[in-house]
């Protein structure tokens, strides 16, 4: 455990009634430090909360967000929700997937890419969707993938 991790739980366990309600931004803080949780930290996370490890590692996996496998400098997030669907995402993340020579799931070996699935992302109109390191793009049809690989993006 990082000696920083205890303030960071204090801070956040401060800011909420219950310990649980700080379960959240603590990971957040947490994993932009780290880049991922690994299993360890999530079981140093429920020490310092006062938490079920299982309670922690279901919340982790619950969140997309939440990377439980180290991630590429770029994470994207191809939405595959029904409008996204009906507008072509499954090309969409073939043509990523070609494109990158990774399946949906997987890192590139250089670790500049990881590609990830998303449920809605809560922007249908601009079906189909993707994120790049949380930053909303779309339309993007597949013929544009490249658009996603390309743009500077910040961590
Ligand atoms: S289905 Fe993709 S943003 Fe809603």
């Amino acid at each position: 455990m990082k000696p920083e991790w205890r303030g960071w739980a204090e801070e956040a366990k401060k800011q909420f009634p219950r310990a649980n309600s700080a379960l959240l931004p603590l990971l957040h803080r947490i994993q932009r430090s780290e880049g991922w949780l690994s299993p360890e930290t999530l079981a140093d996370v429920a020490e310092l909360l006062e938490l079920s490890p299982q309670y922690v590692d279901s919340v982790a996996s619950f969140y997309s967000l939440y990377f439980k496998q180290p991630v590429g400098k770029r994470v994207i997030h191809v939405c595959v929700g029904l409008s996204c669907m009906l507008a072509g995402s499954d090309d969409l993340m073939h043509a990523l997937e070609e494109k990158l020579k990774i399946s949906q799931g997987q890192t590139t070996p250089d670790g500049e890419y990881t590609l990830l699935e998303a449920e809605c992302l809560a922007a249908c109109d601009l079906a189909p969707v993707a994120q790049v390191n949380l930053r909303y793009r779309g339309p993007i049809p597949p013929s544009e993938a490249d658009r996603l690989l390309s743009e500077e993006v910040s961590s």
